[in-house]
């Protein structure tokens, strides 16, 4: 690897003494995009995917070219598409068969213009088999940890994604709090694949049942934090774009609203975390 010219963090290409030249590179807190970008293979078809936007300001302020970046809920791919856009190498893992042969097929259908390779892993990214599978495509990049790691799990049962035929689906859960803890196991795993210094991306939403607000997105923040992360950003992202934002019902909604006394949802949430530096050890 040749070395840097400029001055730049550890963990991004964005050149500081430059830094007024990155106009669209986000800093505050409180996300809007006004529409989903649906360019390219950017189709946007998958229930419950995130918006392109997302992937690509998290690839260019925690990633650099080369690197490789690890999706632990892989769904239709929208990470990795933005990583061959973008020059990162990718590693996708995904429970259900059928969404990661589609997503693979979607990924190795976007344009490849920095050469760079994916790998989708078919499995739960809560099981140790599947761990090993991806140490060992970590090998084939010549790593032993990933570089950067996204976790958009399910918000709890809020979408399905399956009919409950497969036991590790974390959106067909008995509850939240059985959510949350399974939820806990993968932070736990993409801790120990994460390269030290290097960052963790959470994207979650909360969601309200029984006349209550489950505040999803905090409880798995405590379970990242208990993992070892430290906490770096809680950034609240406006979910215009999204399925959810769409607002079929939005007048049902606000019926409702009034009538029960609590606020609609209209965000969702990115958290920023990093892996702490292996510390020196002591000299005696
Ligand atoms: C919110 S979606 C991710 C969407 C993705 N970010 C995209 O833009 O397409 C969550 C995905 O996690 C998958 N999933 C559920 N439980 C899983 C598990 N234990 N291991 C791996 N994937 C899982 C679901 O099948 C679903 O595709």
């Amino acid at each position: 690897m040749s070395p840097r010219t400029h001055k730049s963090p550890a963990y991004s290409d964005i050149n500081l003494s430059n830094w007024k030249d990155y106009p669209d590179i986000m800093t505050d807190s409180l996300w809007q995009f006004p529409s989903r970008d649906r360019s390219g293979t950017h189709v946007g078809d998958y229930h419950g995917n995130f918006i392109p936007q997302v992937a690509q300001q998290i690839l260019l302020r925690y990633s650099k070219a080369g690197d490789v970046v690890l999706d632990m809920f892989l769904g239709m791919g929208t990470s990795m598409i933005e990583c061959r856009r973008l020059g990162r190498n990718g590693i996708g893992i995904e429970l259900l068969p059928e969404i990661a042969e589609r997503s693979n097929a979607r990924i190795e259908a976007t344009e490849n213009p920095h050469d760079v390779r994916t790998v989708v892993v078919n499995g739960s990214s809560a099981d140790a088999e599947t761990h090993r599978k991806v140490r060992t495509a970590l090998q084939g990049f010549s790593r032993a940890e990933a570089d950067l790691v996204f976790l958009h799990p399910p918000y709890s049962d809020i979408i399905r994604f399956s009919n409950g035929e497969n036991p590790d689906d974390l959106s067909t859960v008995e509850s939240d709090e059985e959510f949350v803890e399974r939820f806990g196991e993968v932070a736990r795993a993409s801790f120990d694949l994460l390269a030290p210094g290097r960052f963790m991306a959470l994207v979650i939403g909360d969601k309200y049942a029984k006349g209550e607000w489950v505040p999803l997105g905090f409880q798995c923040m405590q379970e990242c934090t208990q993992a070892g992360y430290l906490l770096k950003s809680i950034v609240v992202k406006d979910i215009n774009g999204n399925e959810r934002g769409k607002g079929k019902n939005a007048n049902l909604w606000k019926y409702r609203a009034l009538k029960d006394g609590y606020y609609v949802f209209k965000h969702e949430y990115v958290m920023l975390f990093q892996k702490p530096q292996l510390k020196a050890k002591a000299r005696r």
